[in-house]
């Protein structure tokens, strides 16, 4: 990893000044956290909670109350800090009449491509996601990739899609900022998560490390017998010194993964 972060994030507080009989809103407070060069990290968060805002101040699209953001070292209020950056707003809007193909040479041309490499990198993209937003987000080759709730509104397979696509965006080597409110969503594909709530960054880290129960210990067995567990559950027991069993039987699945396996199961003849 290079020793630039991708994204660094200090001290942010964003505050939206009252209009129209309504007070001033405090929307980020005091948040901080950086994205090395190199992984997916995922700010979570309910409705809300500044995810967006955070975003926004990070590709200079808002100026920051107090604080600063920067992208690679370069500073967010800098034009040159969005050169290597592609970005997924929430609900994005496209040309009526444009087609998808058009819309990415149009894209494509703002960022001062083409020709045939502009021609092949469109249809590499739409062949690699599928998705015109994302195609849109990529086609400028960005080092980093910013996705506003990129599964907002998509059924489970379509939000698998999406992040087997965010972990081929990683092998690429491309760095990727992702929100979303949901977090079991985010859990596979984030090597690091910030929780946000209230506009304030509540939790941080490693996303095995935060949803880890310290003072637990998991066995999964296969082809158990009963004999076997019997005796598993007499050694706890004479172990004594508060270990417990606290519970025994199948591993559940994640509502989620049964709905993708039992809707992508073969068809039988
Ligand atoms: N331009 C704005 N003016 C006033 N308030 C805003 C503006 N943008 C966002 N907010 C408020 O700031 C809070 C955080 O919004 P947002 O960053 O969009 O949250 P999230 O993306 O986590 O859902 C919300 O209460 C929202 O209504
Ligand atoms: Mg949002």
């Amino acid at each position: 990893m290079s020793a630039t972060p991708a994204v660094s994030v200090n001290h942010l507080t964003k505050v939206f000044k009252g209009h129209l009989g309504k007070g001033a809103f405090r929307a980020v407070h005091d948040v901080s956290f950086t994205v090395e060069a190199g992984e997916v990290y995922g700010l979570i968060g309910p409705n809300g909670s500044g995810k967006s805002t955070t975003m926004k101040a990070i590709l200079g699209l808002l100026n920051a109350t107090e604080g600063d953001t920067s992208i690679f070292g370069i500073p967010s209020t800098e034009v040159a800090s969005r050169r290597s950056v592609g970005f997924l707003p929430e609900n994005p809007y496209f040309y009526k009449h444009l087609t998808g193909r058009e819309t990415l040479h149009f894209y494509g041309k703002l960022c001062g491509m083409s020709g045939d490499q502009l021609k092949s990198r469109a249809e590499e993209m739409l062949a690699l996601t599928g998705r015109l937003g994302l195609a849109q987000a990529l086609i400028h080759e960005p080092q980093l990739l910013v996705l506003d709730e990129p599964t907002a509104g998509v059924d489970p397979s379509g939000s698998r899609i999406i992040r087997d696509l965010i972990i081929e965006f990683r092998t690429r080597g491309i760095t990727v900022l992702v929100t979303s409110h949901l977090l079991e969503q985010m859990q596979e594909v984030c090597d690091r998560v910030g929780i946000m709530a209230h506009g304030r960054m509540v939790r941080e880290g490693r996303l095995d490390e935060l949803i880890a129960v310290e003072n637990q210990t998991e066995l999964v067995l296969e082809n158990a017998s009963p004999d076997l567990l019997a005796k598993i559950d007499a050694l706890v027991k004479a172990e004594g010194g508060g270990t417990r069993l606290l519970r025994s039987g199948h591993p559940r699945t994640t509502l989620e993964r049964l709905f993708i396996e039992a809707t992508t199961e073969p068809k039988k003849p």
